[in-house]
């Protein structure tokens, strides 16, 4: 193709309206999703996706050497809950964690009108949670876990083991194959 060729062609997509639909839905999500993250405490060497959604980016601390995968959500709490990453730790494409719940016992109307449970969450160093696992407020994974795929993590977890399932229980020590 040549440069000429090229240039019509780039000029032509810019007059179509869904290119314009894609650079307003990519600059919302940047200013949403993406801009919380200049707040947070991120460590040495650690590698973050561009489609990682943060929430309240000044409670999350993510540690040396980290990765966290396309489309993960470390969503924080408004107020206290924090979102605490280990050194090492590695998050498959799709994981959300969350330091914070709609009290909805506090009343029954649109539960965003109700207040916040918020609790900090701690993710060791050297842990593995695979794709599409969630985590709730409050919770500790402990160094070196590994959380399978789907895993719904609403309890503490030990150090050191494989965890799998809803809500995720502890399967076996890792190297005990
Ligand atoms: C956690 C994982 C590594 C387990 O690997 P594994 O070598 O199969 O582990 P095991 O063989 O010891 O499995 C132990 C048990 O857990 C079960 N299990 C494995 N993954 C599971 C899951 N996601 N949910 C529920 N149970 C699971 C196995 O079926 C097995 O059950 P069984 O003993 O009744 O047969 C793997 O299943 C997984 O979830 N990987 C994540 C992949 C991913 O997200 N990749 C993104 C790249 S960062």
């Amino acid at each position: 193709m040549s440069t000429l060729t090229k240039v019509a062609s780039a000029a032509s997509r810019l007059v179509r309206p869904g290119t314009w639909k894609r650079i307003a839905r990519v600059g919302n999500f940047l200013a949403y999703d993406g801009a919380p993250l200049a707040l947070a405490t991120v460590g040495a060497g650690a590698r973050l996706s561009p489609t990682v959604s943060v929430r309240h980016g000044e409670r999350v601390s993510i540690g040396a050497g980290a990765q966290i995968g396309q489309g993960c959500s470390l969503w924080a709490g408004g107020d206290t809950g924090a979102i605490v990453i280990g050194d090492h730790a590695l998050l498959a494409p799709d994981v959300f964690v969350t330091a914070a719940n709609y009290d909805f016992d506090a009343g029954d109307g649109p539960v965003m009108d109700l207040p916040m449970r918020e609790a900090t969450v701690t993710i060791g160093a050297n842990t593995w949670l695979g794709t599409r696992v969630v985590v709730l407020p409050g919770v500790t994974i402990g160094d070196g876990t590994v959380v399978a795929a789907g895993a719904v993590v609403t309890r503490d977890l030990p150090p050191g083991v494989l965890a799998a399932g809803v809500p995720a229980r502890v399967l076996r020590k890792r190297g005990e194959r």
